[in-house]
């Protein structure tokens, strides 16, 4: 098993993350998560707010893949690896807490923008979701098996 070392982790934590699922009959999903930490040198959290299809193929089949690129640090990386969904206990609690603080950080970096924003539809989209704090359903637990460079 590979570990994950302190560039990718500073690559999972400040960007989006585009995290891969599959259906029991081989059908792909791939969808951007934002909520991700990493949890061990072998673990990656990414805590459900909005999932539907993703869960459902975590239900039929473990084998995930994660992909991330930092372009400011000229990284990226894919891990692959097994899942599996938590839904209660000191993790939910955790979940929660990151939760509320990944808000207030883009809060802040909304309310920033806003500032310097001039296009009246991009205001508009702000405004709607500056407050819009999603509630955590599950964490999901990725135990990394195998990881690659992409850039
Ligand atoms: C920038 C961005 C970040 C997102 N981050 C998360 C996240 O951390 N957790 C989550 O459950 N959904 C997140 N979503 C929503 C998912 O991308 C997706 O819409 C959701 O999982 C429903 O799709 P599915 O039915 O294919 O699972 C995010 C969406 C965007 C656009």
């Amino acid at each position: 098993m590979q570990k994950l070392d302190e560039s990718m982790k500073l690559a999972l934590r400040n960007n989006i993350c585009y995290f891969a699922t599959c259906s029991k009959n081989g059908i792909p999903n791939v969808v951007p998560m934002g909520l991700v930490e990493v949890l061990d040198d072998s673990t990656i959290a990414i805590v459900d707010v909005l999932m539907k299809k993703t869960r459902k193929n975590l239900e039929e089949n473990n084998n995930v893949a994660i992909a991330v690129t930092d372009v400011n640090r000229l990284v990226g990386y894919q891990f692959k690896g097994k899942a599996s969904v938590i839904t209660t206990g000191e993790l939910m609690e955790w979940a929660n807490e990151f939760v509320k603080k990944k808000h207030e950080k883009r809060k802040e970096i909304l309310i920033n923008r806003l500032k310097s924003e001039k296009d009246p539809e991009i205001i508009s989209k702000i405004e709607k979701r500056i407050n819009v704090m999603y509630k955590p359903k599950a964490v999901v637990i990725i135990k990394v098996e195998e990881i690659y460079k992409t850039m």
